[in-house]
């Protein structure tokens, strides 16, 4: 199986239940080839099969990562590792505040699911970090500057936006650092984090594609140029922040750069409302 799943299999997850895309009064659209969003329950069912599907970590060897790799690797990861780990409670505030203005009570689950995953992915690293003897942080200066981002105007939007994006630098990073180490247990626990990351952007780009989708072309086009900016920022922030793993899982500046526009530019796609069939 390969590492990442693609954006079809995610479409055709067999955990989506059954009669979501067939048809009805979009049935042309449909047959021309465009998915339709997944609903919160959707999303609620997919997060809680995936949880149920964990990859199996082999704690048991110990971290495994010899001090040659740590000392590439080991103040990015204690970053990374404090990132996975909000509460999530500004978000979930966000989400009952938009799951009552749209009437969609079951996406506050999905929110709860989706935060639990990241939690998971907080909790993992950090017990290779304490099998590595490494010390955790409690803060970090990319940590507060996304928190800040993320926290700036309590709306889902705001918050969606730079999380896609950091979860997009998320894919490269962790294929970088699962190249770094010859560690059993940290390679098992960044495979799972990139398959879940997958299905996290696509969470993320279906929620901004509705939220835009009401938007005048005129400021969609605004919010997108927005967006290259902040996503310039970000990019050449995760590279200053974290350069030392990145370059030891093979990344030079400019390959990173181009994968992470690269891989971006298939966010952009798929949070454009043009992407989907709608029912109205
Ligand atoms: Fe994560
Ligand atoms: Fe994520």
């Amino acid at each position: 199986m390969s590492l990442l799943v693609t954006e079809t299999d995610l479409r055709s997850r067999r955990h989506a239940p059954s009669g979501r895309n067939d048809g009805g009064p979009n049935r042309r659209r449909f047959a021309a080839g465009l998915p339709r969003v997944w609903s919160s329950a959707a999303w609620v069912a997919y997060f809680e099969g995936n949880a149920e599907r964990q990859r199996t970590i082999p704690w048991y060897r110990g971290a495994g990562a010899s001090p040659a790799e740590l000392s590439q690797i080991a103040s990015s990861l204690q970053a990374w590792q404090l990132g996975e780990t909000s509460d999530g409670s500004h978000l979930l505030a966000a989400a009952q505040d938009y799951a009552a203005t749209t009437g969609d009570p079951d996406f506050v689950q999905a929110i709860r699911l989706f935060t639990a995953e990241e939690q998971r992915h907080g909790a993992n690293l950090g017990r290779f970090l304490d099998l590595a003897g490494i010390e955790r942080v409690r803060s970090n200066w990319g940590d507060t500057l996304f928190r800040a981002l993320r926290y700036a105007i309590p709306k889902m939007e705001v918050w969606a936006t730079p999380v896609v994006m950091v979860e997009t630098h998320a894919l490269i990073y962790y294929s970088a650092i699962r190249r770094a180490t010859k560690s059993p247990v940290l390679r098992r626990t960044c495979e799972q984090i990139l398959f879940d990351e997958v299905a996290h952007i696509r969470f993320q780009c279906e929620r901004l594609a509705i939220l835009h989708r009401a938007r005048p072309l005129p400021l969609q086009a605004l919010t997108m140029g927005t967006h290259r900016v902040m996503f310039a920022a970000i990019t050449i922030a995760v590279w200053i922040g974290h350069r030392q793993a990145l370059r030891a899982g093979g990344y030079s500046f400019l390959r990173f750069w181009r994968e992470a526009w690269r891989k971006m530019g298939q966010a952009w796609r798929l949070m454009s409302p043009e992407a989907y069939c709608w029912d109205d």
